[in-house]
């Protein structure tokens, strides 16, 4: 007998979702309920080590709010380098299950050996992105991909205005 194929979105991922529209609904401002959100995807995904918005700003990309051990030095990249560069471009999601296997990589942390990277869309056009590194291999599948995707279309209305 055949299975029809359920889409189901893991219990995690639901509620993170209700949290995060939460936060973005009770936050003083864009700003602040930018940073809520990192915080929250960092602190209940234990996969997600490093949790980043990059703003599309002109022919770059340029770092928002971000939670992680450490501050990354690519606070500016230009669109089609890097993952984050080709998600740009390209408007597709990234997933890199090994980065040392990636030539388009561009090194943050000396602990990520996985990437996530998901474009954020206002109409037809990518705005931004949400950026997660992993310290784990193969940390990102594409329930990860459907759940981010979904919190980018939250996040599209605070990008902040230059
Ligand atoms: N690894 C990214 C650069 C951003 S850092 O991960 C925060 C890339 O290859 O584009």
């Amino acid at each position: 007998m055949s299975h029809p194929v359920v889409e189901e979105r893991p219990a995690a991922h639901g509620d993170a979702l209700n949290l995060v529209r939460a936060a973005i609904a009770e936050a003083a401002g864009p700003e602040a309920a930018l940073q809520r959100v990192v915080d929250l995807l960092h602190d209940r995904f234990p996969p997600y080590d490093w949790v980043g918005i990059y703003w599309v700003d002109g022919s770059d990309l340029v770092l928002g709010p971000w939670t992680g051990p450490e501050a990354t030095e690519h606070t500016r990249i230009p669109i089609g380098t890097g993952v984050c560069g080709a998600a740009a471009a390209s408007g597709q999601t990234e997933i890199v299950r090994d980065v040392a296997a990636d030539p388009r990589y561009l090194a943050c942390f000396t602990s990520t050996r996985s990437e996530i990277v998901v474009p954020i869309f206002d109409g037809g056009e990518v705005i931004g992105e949400i950026d997660i590194d992993g310290s784990d291999l193969d940390a990102f599948d594409d329930t990860d991909a459907r759940f981010l995707e979904e919190i980018a279309a939250l996040l599209a209305p605070l990008r902040p205005r230059t």
